[in-house]
């Protein structure tokens, strides 16, 4: 039981934060909400306790989640000693570089505001790039839901074992943690995105992989716009397999992406909770306690002076 904990639910991740706070037996601070006819958030938190864990995921509408991220934080630094910013979806870590000369380094910026209101320990879940991470100078922590997803898949496809497809080259690591711990095949496809339209092309080349028959599940970070499963999707039926699943961690679905990944010939889309909605039947609410307490735990370590 953490008695000295508030965990706070931030407007964007109200359940995960009730899941974590039942996880850890502390208390769960509701927080005030209005928005104003401009689009303002105001937002009022009772007194918490010295260690605060501030859980608010920043998907979309990621101006406005990001901001009221970040007054939350400043409001609970002036009760909490410790104050522990959760932000399972991390808006902007896909703007991780200047991919063209004169570009914003967006997660720089991002990283800087977060440090700026007071913020102790950031825990974050499958962030698009761990680079994102070295424009903290606090303690920055990335966990992986892929064992979760893994494991979900593991009882959910008990009788035709799927091959799990990566649709590009940097998520080899995620499918083959994937696939250790199902027990099963792996590729990973070469996707290419036009740097000023964003647009997908999957490289045609020939894969030695019989996939005839088999289900696939495509696997990635993030589905936002859909044009990586879709266009991933649109290679792999060449190869006749049966079902087509895409499974991730953050499903941001925009407009009506869901729809259109559908259209495409997935089957499902399953993901976590970082971000509310349909698709989100893995629950990250243990594993982020599990990270909290070992952050708590190795508290002195990081202590801000
Ligand atoms: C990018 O490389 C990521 O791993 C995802 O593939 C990407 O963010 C998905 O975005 P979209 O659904 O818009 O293609």
């Amino acid at each position: 039981m953490y008695k000295d904990v508030s965990i706070v639910a931030g407007p964007s991740s109200v359940d995960l934060a009730s899941g974590i706070s039942k996880h850890l037996g502390a208390e769960l601070v509701p927080v005030d909400l209005r928005v104003f006819a401009d689009g303002e958030s105001k937002m009022k938190v009772r007194r918490v306790k010295d260690h605060c864990v501030i859980v608010q995921s920043t998907y979309p509408p990621t101006d406005r989640h990001l901001l009221q991220a970040l007054m939350l934080i400043k409001r609970c630094s002036e009760d909490s000693a410790k104050v522990y910013a959760v932000m399972p979806y991390m808006a902007y870590s896909r703007q991780d570089r200047a991919f063209l000369k004169g570009e914003a380094v967006s997660m720089d910026a991002v990283a800087k505001l977060i440090e700026a209101v007071g913020t102790n320990t950031l825990i974050t879940v499958d962030i698009h790039s761990p680079a994102s991470l070295s424009y903290f100078t606090i303690n920055a922590q990335n966990i992986s839901a892929v064992g979760l997803l893994a494991r979900y898949a593991k009882v959910k496809f008990k009788t035709n074992v799927p091959i799990v497809v990566s649709p590009d080259k940097g998520g080899i690591q995620r499918v083959m943690e994937f696939a250790n711990e199902f027990g099963t095949d792996m590729i990973a496809l070469t996707k290419r995105r036009n740097k000023d339209t964003g647009e997908v092309t999957i490289e045609e080349r020939e894969l030695n992989c019989n996939m005839v028959d088999r289900d696939l599940i495509l696997l990635d970070d993030t589905i936002s716009t859909g044009g990586s499963i879709i266009e991933a999707c649109r290679f792999l039926r060449k190869y006749k397999p049966n079902k087509i699943y895409a499974m991730c961690t953050h499903a941001v679905l925009i407009g009506d992406t869901k729809r259109r990944v559908k259209a495409a010939g997935v089957e499902e889309i399953i993901s976590t909770n970082s971000i509310p909605g349909n698709s989100a039947k893995v629950d990250l609410a243990g594993l982020i306690s599990g990270q909290i307490k070992n952050v708590i735990e190795s508290k002195s370590l990081w202590s801000k002076c």
